[in-house]
């Protein structure tokens, strides 16, 4: 039987119209600061994207686009800001920065209680240590969609390939939080192939194009693939399309679940941003957190 395909854009769209219903029931409406520098276009449709689906989900949306060529004092200056205005529940600082600001130093000035995209070291330090806090927006969303193709995950063997601050290192707590045996595989790994094929559920986050071969899979394992890749159209030339870190076509049938590569996890990362949005809002402001957010 080929396997399921996780519908991460489905998911998403139903996980935007559950937020949406929690915010009506708000005592006031949320608000998402979000800080954009330069003119990456790539960042430039994520934030547009974000924007727009803050507004329908009626939330209050803000918005700081600076020139390429701001200081890091003057991002630092707009966060601080962010983080002293009352009415501001959440702070994005859109990365890739420019190369002159340090990514670090700007995003260890949020508010940890206003850190959306769970980056900060408090943030990181409150997941590792199982406390309340705010969580990275991918990984969150990898364990919403691994969660709803297999149901319980507790006991299953999940294999992290990556370890990325952004992906695979908080994907591997929140995986363990959910009570999974979870590894950790990368580069230096030894038998990789043989590692993966050991997965209940893979995480695929290596940023390598069709690296992982449908036969590396363990019959029937649930694939979460985070990669977005680039690469040339093999038919089409001077055309690129957009493929995951799996080869998925071949591996729809060795698996029992896979996300496809886009409209997988993809779709999942500003839905989370905005759930986390609310529980900011919440958190902050004494709110009891909505019911129809948890997974
Ligand atoms: N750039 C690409 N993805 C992300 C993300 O999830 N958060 C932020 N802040 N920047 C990004």
């Amino acid at each position: 039987m080929p396997a399921k395909k996780i519908d991460g854009k489905a998911y998403a769209a139903g996980l935007r119209d559950r937020i949406a219903i929690a915010v009506k029931n708000l005592p006031d409406q949320p608000t998402l600061a979000v800080v954009l520098v330069g003119e990456d276009p790539a960042s430039k449709v994520y934030v547009k994207n974000k924007i727009k689906f803050t507004i329908e989900t009626g939330m209050r949306s803000v918005e700081h686009k600076l020139d390429e060529d701001v200081s890091e004092e003057e991002v630092i200056r707009i966060v601080k800001e962010l983080n002293a205005d009352d009415s501001v529940d959440g702070i994005l600082v859109q990365l890739p920065l420019p190369k002159h600001i340090s990514e670090n130093r700007v995003i260890e000035e949020i508010h940890p209680d206003k850190d959306v995209d769970g980056l900060t070291e408090t943030s990181a330090g409150r997941l590792s240590l199982g406390k309340p806090g705010l969580r990275p927006c991918t990984p969150t969303g990898s364990v919403m969609l691994a969660k709803d193709a297999l149901g319980e995950l507790s006991g299953k063997n999940c294999v992290i390939l990556g370890r990325s601050i952004l992906v695979g290192k908080p994907a591997a707590m929140l995986f363990l939080e959910q009570n999974c045996t979870v590894t950790i595989a990368h580069s230096r790994t030894q038998d990789l192939q043989g590692v993966v094929g050991g997965a209940d559920i893979l995480v695929a986050a290596v940023g390598r194009p069709q690296m992982v071969k449908a036969d590396w899979l363990k019959k029937g394992a649930c694939v979460i693939d985070v990669g977005i890749n680039r690469v040339p159209h093999p038919e089409k030339p001077g055309k690129t399309y957009l493929v995951g870190d799996v080869d998925y076509k071949p591996s729809l049938e060795t698996a029992g679940s896979i996300t496809p590569v886009p409209g997988g996890v993809g779709p999942m990362t500003i839905a989370c941003l905005l759930r986390n949005t609310v529980l900011a809002a919440c958190m902050r402001r004494g709110w009891d957190e909505p019911d129809n957010l948890s997974f």
